[in-house]
This record gives C-alpha cells, sequence and structure tokens, in this order.
C-alpha cells in the first residue's frame, strides 16, 4: 500500500499595518511625480510609513501574535521561526532573534532569510518540508519589511511604490486522513532563483563589497537602487511560470483557484500575470492600493485580511505567487 503523505497546513494568519498613512499626494511634495503617474503605472494610492521608535522585529512580533491566536496556539507552542526580509533589526543577530525573545518563545531555531519580495514564499516552502517530515510541528513564518527606512525619499523611481508592514503564519501538521480538514493543507510549493539579475535591485552598502563609511553614506549606497523596466519583466514571465508549475505539483488547473494572492508590487504586473494564466479578475486578491508593496509581508497581510472579512473561507484553494530581488522568486497552492 502507498503511504498517505504526512501534510501541512496554514493553522493561523495575522499581520500588522503601522497607522500613518503616506498618500501619493504627500509624495508630490517631496518628488516631481504626480498621483496619476503612480496611481496609473502601479495602483498605490497610499502606503503606510513606520513611526520613529518602530522596528522591523516590533511589527514581525504584532502579525505573530494575530496568527498565533488565530491558530489557537501560544509562543510556547512554537518550533521554529522563520523571518524573511531586507530590512533586519540590524546585521546580527536575526531578526528572528528579537522576534523568539518578544514573543517569549521557547528555545528552538529562529532564523532570517533573504529572498526579498519572494521571502514569505521561501519560508513558507521551508516550514512546509520541516513539518511533512515531522521533524516539526509549528513553524512561524513571518514576511515583514520596513522599506521606508532604506528607501532613497528623493528618487522618485523607487520611493513612490514602497510600504512598511508585516504578515505571518503559523504552519502546522493535518492528519492525512481527517475528514475535518477537508483536503485542507499546503498542496504545493515550488521556489527558484535567477541569479544572472542580482543587479537589478540591490543595497549595496553595508555588506563586505561596500563596508559602511562616510564615503558609502554620500554615495547613497544603504539605498534601494533598482531597474524597474528589468524587474517588471522578470516577474511577469516568472510569475506566470512558477504559478503553473504550483498548479502542476497540486494536481490542480486554474480554474480550480478560488483565489489568487499575488505579491503586491504593482497591478499592471499582477493584470498581466492572471491574464496569462487565464484566471478572471474577479478571482484576484488585491490591496495595493491602500498598502502599497510590502516585500516579503505583502502576501501574508493580503491573505490575512480577506480571512478575517470573510472573503478568503475555510476550503477554499489559493494560489500565491511573488517575486523579488535575486531575483527570486516562488508560488504556492494552499487549501487555507
Ligand atoms: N513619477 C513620474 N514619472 C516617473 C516616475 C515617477 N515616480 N518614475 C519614473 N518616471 C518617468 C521616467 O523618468 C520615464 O520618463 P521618460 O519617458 O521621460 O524617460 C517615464 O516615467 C517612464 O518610466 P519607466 O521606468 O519606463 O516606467 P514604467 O512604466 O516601467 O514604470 C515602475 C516604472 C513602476 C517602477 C515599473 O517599472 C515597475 O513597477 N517595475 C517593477 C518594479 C517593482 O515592482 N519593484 C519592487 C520590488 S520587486 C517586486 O516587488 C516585484
Amino acid at each position: 500500500m502507498t503511504p498517505v503523505r504526512p501534510r501541512s497546513r496554514i493553522l493561523g494568519t495575522g499581520h500588522f499595518l503601522p497607522p500613518t498613512v503616506r498618500t501619493n499626494g504627500d509624495i508630490e511634495r517631496l518628488v516631481d511625480t504626480s498621483d496619476a503617474w503612480i496611481t496609473e503605472r502601479t495602483g498605490i494610492r497610499e502606503r503606510r510609513i513606520a513611526p520613529e521608535g518602530l522596528v522591523t522585529s516590533d511589527m514581525a512580533t504584532h502579525a505573530a501574535r494575530g496568527a498565533l491566536e488565530m491558530a489557537g496556539l501560544t509562543a510556547a507552542d512554537l518550533d521554529m521561526i522563520i523571518v524573511g526580509t531586507v530590512t533586519p533589526d540590524m546585521q546580527m543577530p536575526a531578526t528572528a532573534v528579537f522576534v523568539q525573545q518578544k514573543l517569549g518563545a521557547p528555545h528552538c531555531p529562529a532564523f532570517d532569510l533573504s529572498a526579498a519580495c519572494a521571502g514569505f514564499l521561501f519560508g513558507l516552502s521551508i516550514a512546509d518540508q520541516f513539518v511533512r517530515s515531522g521533524q516539526m510541528r509549528h513553524v512561524l513564518v513571518v514576511g515583514v519589511e520596513l522599506l521606508s527606512r532604506v528607501i532613497d525619499w528623493t528618487d522618485r523611481t523607487t520611493c513612490v511604490l514602497f510600504g512598511d508592514g508585516a504578515g505571518a503564519a503559523v504552519v502546522g501538521p493535518v492528519a492525512p486522513d481527517a475528514p475535518a480538514d477537508g483536503g485542507r493543507g499546503i498542496l504545493s510549493t515550488c521556489i527558484c532563483t535567477d541569479g544572472s539579475l542580482a543587479q537589478a535591485l540591490w543595497i549595496r552598502g553595508g555588506g563586505s563589497v561596500h563596508p559602511a563609511t562616510h564615503a558609502t553614506v554620500d554615495q547613497k549606497l544603504h539605498f534601494v537602487q533598482m531597474k524597474g523596466q528589468d524587474i517588471f519583466k522578470a516577474a511577469v514571465r516568472n510569475l506566470s511560470a512558477s504559478s503553473r508549475t504550483a498548479l502542476e505539483r497540486a494536481g490542480l488547473v486554474a480554474a480550480d483557484l478560488d483565489w489568487v494572492c499575488a505579491h503586491q508590487a504593482n497591478k499592471r504586473i499582477v493584470d498581466q500575470v492572471v491574464t496569462r494564466l487565464e484566471v478572471p479578475i474577479e478571482k484576484v486578491l488585491m490591496n495595493i492600493e491602500r498598502v502599497g508593496n510590502t516585500s516579503s509581508a505583502s502576501i501574508p497581510i493580503l491573505l490575512d485580511q480577506k480571512m478575517r472579512d470573510g472573503t478568503v473561507r475555510a476550503g477554499h484553494t489559493v494560489l500565491m505567487c511573488a517575486l523579488g530581488a535575486g531575483v527570486s522568486w516562488g508560488g504556492a497552492v494552499v487549501r487555507v
């Protein structure tokens, strides 16, 4: 008899958005841009900005508490903490360490991973492997970014895009033949990187190539720099491909999906991907208008918002896909 493969499931989600709103109108006062240009080219009208004193691990901890509460668990139940971020509290230790400390979680592996906007899906994929193998029971996966602190607010090609926020999910086991679960679970994941595009989106300063000096600050090497069109094309191509791979691995086709929860980078990217997949626009979850691009936090924020407002319900099948710096990308099909 073929053994039934154990499956993992998202047991709970949570998110945190700082209260301060920065509108396109506010950005018009900083750089030569317009609300009309930003809205038409990106779909973004406003984003959230973290106040001074609030740090990445604070936002991650808020989101994690929400996910634990929805899962009916406490921090004491966690066996692993993964934080996807490119805006950590500091170079070392990992932001996940501070999340562990703030949650009061027990000794367990707690580490960051750097896959930019794909960070949450990389984390979800790792969590899925550990839970399915039986090595870990409950894994916290957080996507969190405080990009407003690494954005050059005089560079109109980047400053209009990003926002701050955190999203989290607790991944845990599903009994393979439990009827109550109704087939819920992480049905597939896929992750990938194309290092030939490393130079298309980066923060060059602060590492071994350009250790921090007065000169690196003057040269603005500690800010995000991006070749927007290269990223745009890579996103449309690879998000379509990874979505198809994730569907294939799940044994499903696009028509089986209830929702697409794609990384909120640019409304035009999402539109082009779902057109290629032939998914009707009514099945596409969006919040970019109000939140902007929150990088690794974008998928778990959107998923949590839509689960809490009842749009996404237990048993719905959701396709997730994201691409970011690297370029790294991923896809996942989850029956929530
Ligand atoms: N306001 C007004 N004009 C602008 C702005 C701005 N903020 N930014 C650029 N422009 C101008 C350019 O200078 C150019 O002017 P020109 O024609 O006189 O030379 C014109 O607008 C068109 O510029 P493009 O770069 O061709 O604009 P495009 O339509 O490609 O949109 C954008 C730029 C929004 C950055 C787009 O390329 C994009 O979204 N790329 C994906 C990048 C992304 O999402 N990165 C986030 C991280 S990775 C991820 O999440 C997938």
